[in-house]
């Protein structure tokens, strides 16, 4: 049995040798160690022998059904790696080739301004609030106190839709914000929101473009007073103006608040010295702002006895024409690209040339 073995095996190793491909790999397989293969098959001779004898054979046998297997597996992987190998080298990416030149855009001067304001009322407990640019007339006038015919919407009177839409328009003021998180805020518990988005009006000239930016902001809580307004507006102007800007409020009128004020800087451009911007006053107007008006909040389902707010609201452009020398509020939304990228970034330029 014992050369019997050996000249199967020699056989075997001979044939195996001379494969290269997985199939003819599972062929020889069949063909020594398949139900009827050859090894397989040497297993008859046992219903004949003696218990010793085939003990002796039963454990040659085994052996030789190992070997086998090893040596099937081994051309195995030679096989697969092989196969491998090729696949790999065929895939090789060739890092060396320059890449494809993707131009990427920068941030608009307005979002970064945008950015900058929302950092700062973040940081002092604010979330922001975002509202949708088509409004009901309610939420843009009639729950801020404005109600039809009164005459400071005037200043507003604007782009509304048409047919069964007409009592909606482009909203006017972020103010509508006011209304909307306090209606949504079903607890009717303490708010502390900024909202900043585009807003229309009919105005186009240098400095007014039909389609604009405001930030509104509002807290709603017990026990607050024109303090906390006087001190976060003053917080606001000096932080994004410059700690040198000062800043005086003005007693104004809005319907929304009561009392209400306008909040005016330090001219941007000449410090408060006098020139063509400030009109020589010295003085810029940047906010409108107030104490949230009763009855503003009763429309909005707050008990006046028991909460108070203040509301205030600023025109984005305004910082953005400033902080980046724009002349033209139309510029900003003409999307010029020669206009837009004058604010690319240096670092984010050297990411992707
Ligand atoms: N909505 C006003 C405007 O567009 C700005 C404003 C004034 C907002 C006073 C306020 C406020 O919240 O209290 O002119």
């Amino acid at each position: 049995m014992n050369e019997k073995k050996e000249q199967l095996k020699k056989e075997l190793k001979e044939a195996i040798s001379q494969i290269t491909e997985m199939h003819s790999l599972n062929e020889l397989k069949v063909e020594y160690l398949g139900k009827k293969g050859k090894i397989t098959e040497l297993s008859s001779n046992l219903k004949e022998m003696s218990l010793d004898a085939k003990k002796e054979f039963g454990k040659i046998l085994n052996e030789l059904k190992e070997e086998a297997t090893s040596l099937v597996e081994e051309k195995r992987k030679e096989i697969e790696e092989r196969l491998l190998n090729k696949k790999l080298e065929s895939e090789k990416i060739d890092i060396t080739l320059p890449s494809k030149k993707v131009r990427r855009g920068s941030k608009h001067p307005m979002t970064r301004m945008i950015e900058q304001f929302e950092d700062l009322f973040v940081s002092m407990g604010y979330t922001v609030y975002e509202g949708p640019e088509i409004e009901s007339d309610e939420n843009c006038f009639q729950k801020l106190n404005l109600p039809k015919g009164h005459p400071a919407r005037d200043a507003q009177d604007t782009f509304y839709l048409e047919n069964e839409y007409e009592n909606f328009l482009l909203r006017t003021q972020t103010s509508t914000a006011q209304v909307r998180a306090m209606e949504e805020n079903h607890e009717k518990g303490p708010i502390r929101i900024i909202c900043p988005g585009k807003v229309y009006r009919r105005d186009e000239d240098a400095t007014h473009s039909h389609q604009f930016m405001q930030v509104e902001g509002l807290v709603i809580d017990e026990n607050v007073s024109m303090a906390d307004l006087k001190g976060t507006l003053e917080l606001f102007c000096k932080t994004i103006l410059g700690e040198k800007t000062e800043v005086r409020f003005r007693p104004s009128f809005f319907p929304f608040t009561e009392p209400s004020v306008e909040v005016d800087v330090t001219c941007f451009k000449c410090g408060g010295k006098g020139c063509s911007l400030c009109k020589q006053t010295g003085w810029i107007e940047v906010l409108g702002a107030g104490m949230v008006h009763p009855n503003v909040l009763t429309m909005c389902g707050y008990d006046p006895k028991k909460y108070q707010g203040f509301a205030f609201g600023t025109g984005i452009d305004r910082f953005a024409m400033f902080e980046y020398g724009i002349p033209d509020i139309r510029t900003i939304y003409g999307n010029d690209i020669r206009f837009l990228k004058q604010f690319d970034r240096k670092e984010e330029q050297n990411e992707v040339k």
